[in-house]
């Protein structure tokens, strides 16, 4: 009993974490005894360092090929596909997450070999403006604890869905015992548990009425796993774009544009995304006499970037203002400032377009896919594959009337109270955000767009397919896009400019 009270205490409010408590869920993260195999491996040695790391983790899958990489001889950790600059000396920077379209798991029963989406970035979703805590491309989970403990006893860890048992059990036996040695223990200061003997102030981080601080012999397995969602999830919650001490974004060069022309970067407090993106659009339609940002090197994408007359083009398209060459892309309706995305869940075809290239033009909306009441326990989140025709991904599909929290914000905020069904979350997902895109390609939750030219081609190939009625419950908004050759230059240069140096 007293474990849910907690879980609802620790969880319903905004933590303002300690660093000790963040430092701690960043050692979590990259603490790789969590996985499957190290809990096979280790035999209950839980300091031990295992001979073999994780065959899958030998190599780093990169657009260039394979390269060596600094997970070799390692066993599975968050930060194994979760990566900033582990590889940035051989590869390049990563605002969380890997290089690969799909990223490779340990194989097990189910013969999975990888995931079936994209690794997502992470850096902004602890901004205060990711105003819904929805998380995975389909909405699997309503907020970040939810999605942390997912994770730690999830298939990307190597746990098999009949395992999870074992998988907290392990945890809570790595947390009990670690001696402070191995495993990266003296870089962050000891032994798990004597880090939160001394280091973490229960009262302030957790929110509990407890009058001392977490003791490991006297707490239950319950609260030393509560102990590990709540450090872990501190540490992504402090995971966001450069900001000012006012708390505005300061990081790339159309950032930099909006203050130097005396406007602001974030919006006002209790000021919507979306009325803050309206205030941005009245903005930059008034401004007659911009100053621009001279072009700059960006030492960790080892290029410049700037904001100057063709960025300023390609946010009117990208803002749909009036712009010199008459495109629209209507892409701030779901793309929505500051992080560019509205945080709701979208069809744009992507599902469609990727279906179609496996098993030809017209298939996706020839397929059947049952109803609600036929549903059953059916899932439909694989990727599209040229043997099995059965394999598709719809996204928001598979949690519609499973999540229920999803389920609430759907039927209020997309159906808006009026007729919605299953049928209507067909090949939606979370809408991404749009900042330092340059070091998280490749994009869409397939991860088979290589590069921002495609995602361009691909607005504007399904911009025309709307029109003409040749989508599945595509998105309303998608038959407003029109776009040429030139638009599709300046846009691109609009977000090459929401590039930063994160770190
Ligand atoms: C094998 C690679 C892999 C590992 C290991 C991994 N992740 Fe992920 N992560 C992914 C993929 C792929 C997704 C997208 C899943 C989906 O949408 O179906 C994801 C999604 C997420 C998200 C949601 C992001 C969003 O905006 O929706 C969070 C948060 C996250 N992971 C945290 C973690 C944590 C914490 C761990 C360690 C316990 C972890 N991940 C381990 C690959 C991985
Ligand atoms: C109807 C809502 C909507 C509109 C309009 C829209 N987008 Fe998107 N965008 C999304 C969604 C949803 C995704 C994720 C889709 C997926 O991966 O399946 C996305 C993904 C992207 C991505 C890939 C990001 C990543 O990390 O994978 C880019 C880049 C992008 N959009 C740019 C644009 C541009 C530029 C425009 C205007 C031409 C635009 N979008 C218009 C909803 C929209």
């Amino acid at each position: 009993m007293k474990t849910t009270l907690i879980l609802i205490s620790l969880f319903s409010f905004d933590l303002l974490a300690s660093d000790a408590l963040i430092s701690l869920g960043e050692r979590l993260f990259n603490d790789g005894r969590f996985s499957r195999h190290f809990w096979q491996n280790a035999q209950g040695q839980v300091n031990a360092t295992l001979k073999n790391g994780e065959s899958h983790l030998d190599v780093l899958v990169t657009p260039l090929g394979p390269v060596a990489s600094p997970f070799s001889g390692e066993s599975t950790s968050c930060a194994s596909c979760h990566m900033v600059d582990q590889a940035f000396s051989n590869v390049g920077m990563r605002t969380y997450t890997d290089f690969a379209p799909t990223a490779p798991i340990p194989t097990r029963m189910d013969l999975q070999t990888h995931t079936a989406r994209n690794t997502p970035g992470l850096v902004g979703i602890g901004s205060a403006f990711n105003r819904n805590r929805f998380s995975h491309w389909d909405g699997e989970f309503s907020d970040h604890a939810e999605t942390v403990l997912g994770n730690f006893t999830g298939r990307n860890m190597g746990w098999l869905k009949t395992e999870s048992s074992i998988a907290l059990k392990n945890i809570v036996k790595i947390l009990r015992e670690d001696n402070g040695h191995a495993h990266q223990g003296a870089e962050f200061g000891g032994s798990y548990e004597s880090v939160f003997r001394s280091g973490i102030d229960v009262e302030e981080d957790f929110r509990l009425n407890f009058s001392e601080r977490v003791d490991f012999k006297k707490a239950s397995d319950q609260e030393v796993i509560n102990a590990v969602i709540t450090a872990v999830t501190a540490y992504l919650d402090d995971l966001d774009f450069q900001k000012n001490e006012k708390g505005e974004y300061v990081g790339s060069p159309f950032d930099q544009f909006l203050l130097k022309n005396g406007f602001t970067t974030v919006p006002k407090k209790g000021e919507t995304s979306k009325d803050f993106t309206e205030r941005l659009r009245n903005f930059l339609q008034k401004l007659t006499t911009p100053k621009f940002i001279a072009e700059v090197e960006f030492p960790t994408h080892n290029k410049k970037f700037g904001f100057g007359h063709r960025e300023l083009q390609g946010a009117k398209i990208f803002f749909n203002l009036p712009n010199h060459p008459g495109n629209k892309g209507s892409c701030f309706k779901c793309h929505a400032a500051p992080l560019f995305s509205d945080q709701s869940f979208h069809n744009i075809g992507t599902s469609q377009a990727i279906y179609d290239e496996v098993h030809g033009f017209g298939a996706f909306i020839q397929k059947y896919i049952p109803k609600e009441e036929y549903r059953a326990d059916l899932y439909l989140n694989q990727a599209a594959d040229n043997s099995d025709p059965s394999k598709m991904d719809l996204g928001l599909w598979n949690f519609y009337n499973r999540n229920i929290e999803v389920t609430e914000f759907f039927k209020k905020e997309i159906c808006l109270g009026g007729p919605c069904d299953l049928e209507m979350t067909i090949g939606r997902f979370k809408t991404a955000s749009l900042r330092d895109l340059a070091h998280s390609n490749p994009y869409f939750h397939h991860g088979q767009m290589a590069d921002l030219t495609g995602v361009l081609a691909h607005y504007m190939k399904v911009g025309i397919q709307a029109r003409q009625g040749l989508m599945r419950n595509p998105d309303p908004i998608l038959k407003e896009i029109q776009l040429n050759g030139h638009g599709l230059q300046y846009l691109q240069k609009f977000l090459d400019s929401l590039n930063e140096d994160y770190e």
